[in-house]
């Protein structure tokens, strides 16, 4: 057992999925793998294993934000021996070529948190995913009929409510597709433990149009965006 982590060894499995909200993990857990069962519940943050089309998988929820995130990426990477991680998580759209209901698959991420700066003394770091994983990820969202989807930057932010949106409009202008909260700290803490890391996002609002997607359309995309990251880490 880790500190946020109540799992036995060995009760997580090498390729984890980290969706931010621990319901969503017990949906993906309920929804995709078969004998599914709860490793832990510190703090409401649950985690489960089970099986993939007979490939052990875990699903753990990390929470909102990189703080939240890097703890349990850490410990994960740390004392249960994962080796891939992915993300599945929404996003906001920055790009006008992006629409809600779209997939965002990360090549890398910007961010304006400090994280990084404070762990390479103030160099800036170019937090980059998996090569095989982006591949597999891009193969499987193109193959699937009526999804469109995305591959390129992302920017990972300390803010939701963001104090400073003019801050935005260069990032898209230099080719960012879509913001949310967990990429960038994801894939440094991988790339410093050895893991193969991804993040997959679908597109839940707008930030230039004020689009918003309903809560039956949030779970169609999510459940696409759930198989194309088995997918790619199967595949
Ligand atoms: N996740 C989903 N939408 C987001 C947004 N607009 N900003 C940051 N993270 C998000």
């Amino acid at each position: 057992m880790s500190t946020h982590i109540a799992a036995e060894p060995g009760a997580v499995a090498p390729t984890v999925l980290l969706p931010g909200d621990p319901l969503r993990a017990r949906w993906i857990a309920e929804t995709f793998l078969d004998d599914a069962t709860c490793y832990s519940e510190v703090r409401g943050m649950l985690g489960f294993t089970g099986t993939w089309q007979g490939h052990p998988v875990s699903v753990q929820g990390t929470g909102m934000g990189q703080p939240s995130l890097a703890i349990y990426a850490t410990e994960l990477f740390r004392e249960y021996g994962v080796t891939t991680a992915i993300r599945v998580g929404s996003c906001g759209a920055l790009s006008e070529q992006v629409a809600v209901r779209d997939v965002v698959i990360a090549a890398g991420a910007c961010t304006d948190s400090s994280m990084n700066r404070i762990r390479f003394g103030g160099h800036d770091y170019a937090p980059v995913a998996d090569y095989d994983l982006l591949a597999a990820a891009v193969a499987a969202a193109r193959s699937r009929e009526g999804l469109t989807s995305h591959v390129g930057l992302i920017f990972s932010s300390d803010s939701f409510y963001t104090p400073r949106p003019e801050l935005m409009k260069p990032m898209a202008e230099h080719g960012v597709l879509a913001v949310e909260m967990e990429a960038s700290a994801l894939y440094t803490l991988a790339a410093g433990h050895g893991v193969r890391a991804l993040a997959v996002c679908t597109v839940s609002d707008h930030i230039v149009t004020g689009e918003e997607t309903s809560a039956q359309e949030r779970e169609q995309t999510f459940a696409d965006m759930v198989e194309i990251a088995l997918t790619a880490a199967f595949g």
